[in-house]
């Protein structure tokens, strides 16, 4: 076979066979085919698309390009979920300890944020001490003690995405449906577990920006996991606004922490406790109703506040953050932006307010950025709000007091303002069962 062959047919908008995806892919990883030939494949994919076959196949062989975590040593359905990433996402630190507290066993592992957009792992290590590098043994001998675990992606899980995604980043194939959703499932696959709820976001601040788009992703992606035997739902989620009020680690890790402490607000409280009774009902706990009661009830009685604490000191960290939020390091430099008009938010362009939290040292320009834990943005404003002038519209958070005008003119940027406010659509848009 050569991949000449291969690419042509690709070009010329055919369906490529198991075998020759298998090709590309193992050649790939093997260094025996060049980026330029695989850059030309991805461009011929982005350009003419595959058919279901062909991303389920695209998927499987990825998956099986390096570590396959065996979680069947643990007793019961294990459920993972993933979330196509946006700002202000920290539903992973809320779901997975109500989860656990429910008695279902949480292995999950995580990505870190690029971008706009923000990553559980970046999130947890904003806690002193905590280890989001553990080997195989020691994730799910963690999840076999206290129900749960949430570490970083092993070196060797899909290294064949890794690679296409590298690729994919410098030659404008990023933003394929195919590519996307076989680059997502392969890691799930690979990470073991039974069923997967998928949380796809839409709007300005994801991947997607359209609900159709996201629908059709959400659609291809839950297709993939029931072909390739993990039983898969999604909903769609909004993300033309933030997720909660805070951007950017440690803020959002004490976000977190008052939402399972009953406190957080109500945007972030009503997506990640959805997401945790669907991962209940995927783990056949009980109907509907029960699982949403059973969250409710893990959250009343602190039970999964205590399973947080316990996910903290396991991997090292210190669970007196959970009380003590002077623990977490503070930001040298404070700045608040007050309102000079009576106004509206009519809308926050979301990607721009990632950015404006990256700016202030929250995420990472390129990957070698170092991160700057107790850097990022609480918005003490959302869309839909009205402010008087001289309220308090956001307060920024930086070590690098040279950053805050950048930051600050990017985040004025992303609000638009208006004299009057148009209806909001609902957070949870979708669900695809
Ligand atoms: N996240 C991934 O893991 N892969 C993509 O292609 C896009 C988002």
């Amino acid at each position: 076979m050569r991949m000449y062959d291969v690419i042509e047919k690709k070009r010329d908008g055919k369906e490529l066979e198991y075998e020759e995806i298998s090709f590309f892919i193992k050649n790939y990883c093997e260094e025996k085919i060049p980026d330029y030939q695989v850059s030309a494949l991805l461009m011929a994919i982005f350009l003419n698309g595959m058919s279901e076959r062909e991303t389920a196949e695209l998927t499987e062989i990825m998956a099986n390009s390096g570590d396959v975590i065996d979680l069947s040593v643990i007793d019961g359905i294990k459920v993972d979920k993933h979330s196509t990433g946006g700002v202000g996402d920290k539903t992973t630190l809320i779901l997975g300890p109500i989860v656990a507290a429910c008695g279902i066993p949480v292995a999950k592992m995580s990505g870190r944020g690029l971008g706009h957009t923000g990553g559980t792992i970046d999130k947890l290590e904003s806690i002193p001490g905590f280890k989001t590098a553990l080997t195989k043994q020691e994730f799910i001998d963690q999840v076999m003690k206290i129900g749960i675990s949430i570490a970083g992606q092993t070196g060797n899980l899909a290294p064949a995405d890794k690679k296409l995604y590298a690729l994919r980043d410098v030659t404008a194939t990023v933003n394929s449906l195919p590519l996307i959703a076989s680059s997502i499932m392969s890691k799930k696959i690979a990470c073991g577990a039974d069923r997967i709820v998928l949380d796809v976001k839409t709007g300005s601040g994801a991947l997607m920006k359209t609900v159709e788009k996201s629908v059709e992703l959400a659609r291809t992606m839950v297709k993939i996991g029931n072909d390739l035997g993990r039983k898969t739902v999604a909903v769609v989620t909004d993300m033309d606004i933030p997720l909660g009020n805070a951007i950017g680690n440690s803020l959002e890790v004490i976000e977190a922490i008052e939402t399972l402490k009953g406190n957080g607000p109500k945007d972030l409280e009503e997506v990640s406790l959805a997401l945790a009774a669907k991962m209940l009902e995927l783990a056949e706990i009980g109907d509907k109703e029960n699982c949403k009661n059973r969250v409710r009830e893990v959250i009343d009685n602190r039970k999964a506040l205590n399973k947080l604490a316990e996910l903290i000191e396991s991997q090292g960290g210190n669970p007196d953050v959970i009380e003590n939020y002077d623990l977490f390091k503070k930001a040298k430099y404070v700045y608040e932006l007050t309102s000079g008009q009576d106004c509206y938010i009519e809308r926050v362009k979301t990607d721009s307010l990632g950015v404006a939290a990256m700016i202030l040292g929250a995420g990472r320009e390129t990957k070698e950025s170092i991160i700057d834990y107790s850097a990022g943005i609480k918005l003490n404003k959302k869309t839909g709000m009205s402010i008087k002038k001289g309220e308090l519209i956001a307060t920024l958070y930086t070590n690098d007091s040279e950053r805050i005008n950048a930051a600050l003119e990017t985040l004025k940027s992303s609000l638009v303002l208006s004299q009057s406010l148009e209806p909001q659509r609902p957070l949870i848009i979708s669900s695809i069962d």
